[in-house]
């Protein structure tokens, strides 16, 4: 694992967006897993800039996210389709059969989940992987516990994680209960891994990643196991 420490959330972002930028001028075509929340705003600002100024094109790239919440129609503007649209796909050249997100209103939950493991298999895996951590240590919405799953999968929230992401809704009861996500292996199978982590609310599992020692209680220490991955850390999320 490479460490990158930065001095604050912005100048993580631009970190970010220099590696994202150099793998699509290595590579025109990437296919790139995306996350949404607070963590990759100011990562897909620098993208949204970067093409705006003619330095980066989207035209043949593909993306992927890691997770929807479910049931949720993708205009409510709480969706992370939602997200998506609004920092990124409607800033830059990305075509719209290009992007690709759980379908948070698909009527069978499991099949779309089979569905879109094999739709990512179908276009060669992921390049480049994108990655937030909750603070208890998530990645996409897999949550801490005795055991993981593999593939994408419906998952229920945990109480910290509803609590977490009540910011962006009115109440915490707001929040769905349940979500489509990537498991662990549609996250490792990744042939790049970035891992942005900023704020102290995320030293603790960034810490438990550092120290090497693996647990299904804090996923994100799984990624001691995979063979490139560049983590991004403000110095808030380092310990000051
Ligand atoms: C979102 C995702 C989540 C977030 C994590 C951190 O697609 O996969 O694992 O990365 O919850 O969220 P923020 O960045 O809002 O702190």
């Amino acid at each position: 694992m490479r460490l990158i420490t930065c001095e604050n959330y912005a100048e993580m972002s631009k970190a970010a967006g220099l590696m994202v930028a150099g793998q699509i001028a290595l590579k025109p075509n990437s296919v790139l897993g995306l996350a949404t929340g607070s963590t990759p705003e100011g990562l897909y600002a620098e993208l949204s800039r970067m093409y705006a100024n003619k330095d980066l094109d989207f035209s043949e790239v593909k993306t992927f996210n890691l997770d929807e919440y479910y049931p949720i129609d993708r205009a409510n503007d709480q969706s992370y389709y939602y997200f998506m649209n609004q920092h990124l796909y409607s800033k830059v050249n990305l075509k719209a059969e290009n992007v690709h997100i759980p379908n948070g209103s698909a009527a069978n939950a499991e099949a779309e989940c089979v569905a879109y493991d094999k739709l990512i298999d179908d276009n060669c895996g992921i390049d480049l992987q994108i990655l937030g951590i909750g603070n208890n240590g998530h990645i996409a919405f897999n949550e801490p516990a005795g055991e993981l799953s593999a593939g994408t999968h419906l998952v229920k929230l945990t109480e910290n994680t509803i609590e977490a992401n009540s910011r962006f809704f009115a109440s915490a009861d707001d929040v769905p209960r349940t979500a489509l996500t990537s498991g662990m292996a549609t996250i490792m199978k990744a042939r790049k891994i970035i891992l942005m982590v900023s704020g102290a609310n995320k030293r603790e599992p960034l810490a438990k990643l550092l120290a090497g020692k693996i647990t299904t209680d804090c996923p994100v220490t799984m990624l001691s196991m995979h063979s490139d991955v560049t983590i991004i850390a403000d110095k808030a999320a380092m310990g000051g």
